[in-house]
């Protein structure tokens, strides 16, 4: 036993092998569960687009690490100081407009289109899964696409409101992008149709996200209690990890749903 331990530790190429076997092994049960489920639902965050170029909120290097969430992020900040906000938005605007769906996004597309993927629910607003082929997305915390007017509620397209920032509305006041701010109310339709279906749902991909953020971190437990089979993808492991995963696949989204839609494919041919 003992020289087999040291056998390991003096072959570190060998522990990286077999760590890459048992990740080949988990893609493969995770492919098999898609295959078989009755309804898989895939739950994103903002993890599945930073091999897209823009940075998730709480990682290192994150929007919060520059942007104190609470004097930026609320609701009430917002009204209070708009034009303040708009610095963040602003930056924030400029790189989800550079920004092209990677590889996980157009897996989820692709799953989709093979009638093994029903829903994306994602937290994200950059647009990515659309554009990267899925056509059944819930946008929990909205979509930066349109902006409002918060005090005479006009909508607004982005093509519609130029470059001037902060953007006004024709009454004068600055608009807001469509996005969730906290202390916003999730939109009750996304809110509904998300609980639904996680709570129907055979499989629940989740991928990219710290889930610390209400009410969209229930939604694995959701599935969970409903009997789902819940795979996560996510380079580190999350409050989700030890509590209601069954399979955890570490790494960056884009490579490890390349390899799962892979392997997917593989075993359609098989049948
Ligand atoms: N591949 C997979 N996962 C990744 C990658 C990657 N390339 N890069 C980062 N991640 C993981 C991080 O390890 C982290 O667990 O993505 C997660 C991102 O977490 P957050 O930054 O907290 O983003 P998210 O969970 O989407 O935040 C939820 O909080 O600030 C609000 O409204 C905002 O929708 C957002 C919500």
């Amino acid at each position: 036993m003992l020289d087999a331990y040291q056998f390991v530790i003096q072959h570190p190429e060998m522990i990286r092998e077999s760590i890459s076997t048992n990740l080949q092994g988990e893609i493969r049960r995770a492919a098999e569960i898609l295959c078989q489920s009755q309804m898989n639902l895939a739950l994103t965050g903002a993890g599945i687009s930073v091999e897209s170029g823009i940075p998730d909120f709480r990682s290192a290097g994150g929007l919060w690490e520059r942007y104190d969430f609470m004097e930026y992020a609320t609701i009430s900040a917002f009204r209070a100081n708009p034009e303040k906000i708009w610095q963040m938005l602003a930056e924030m605007e400029d790189v989800v407009r550079r920004a092209k769906p990677n590889p996980a996004h157009k897996g989820l597309g692709r799953l989709e289109h093979m009638g093994l993927l029903h829903t994306v629910i994602t937290q994200n607003i950059d647009n990515l899964h659309q554009e990267g082929g899925s056509t059944r997305v819930i946008e929990y915390h909205g979509n930066s696409k349109t902006l409002s007017c918060l005090w005479c509620k006009r909508q607004y397209g982005l093509d519609e409101i130029g470059d001037q920032v902060p953007p006004r509305c024709t009454c004068g006041k600055v608009l807001k992008p469509d996005v969730i701010f906290f202390g916003e109310a999730i939109p009750p339709r996304a809110l509904d149709e998300s609980y639904d279906l996680a709570s129907s749902c055979g499989s629940l991909l989740v991928i990219g996200t710290s889930a610390q953020v209400a009410p969209a971190n229930t939604i694995p437990g959701v599935a969970k209690k409903a009997g789902a089979g819940i795979i996560e993808i996510n380079v580190e492991p999350t409050l989700l990890t030890s509590s209601v995963t069954d399979i955890f696949l570490q790494g960056r989204a884009g490579e490890i749903m390349a390899k799962l839609v892979d392997e997917v494919e593989n075993l359609m041919r098989q049948e």
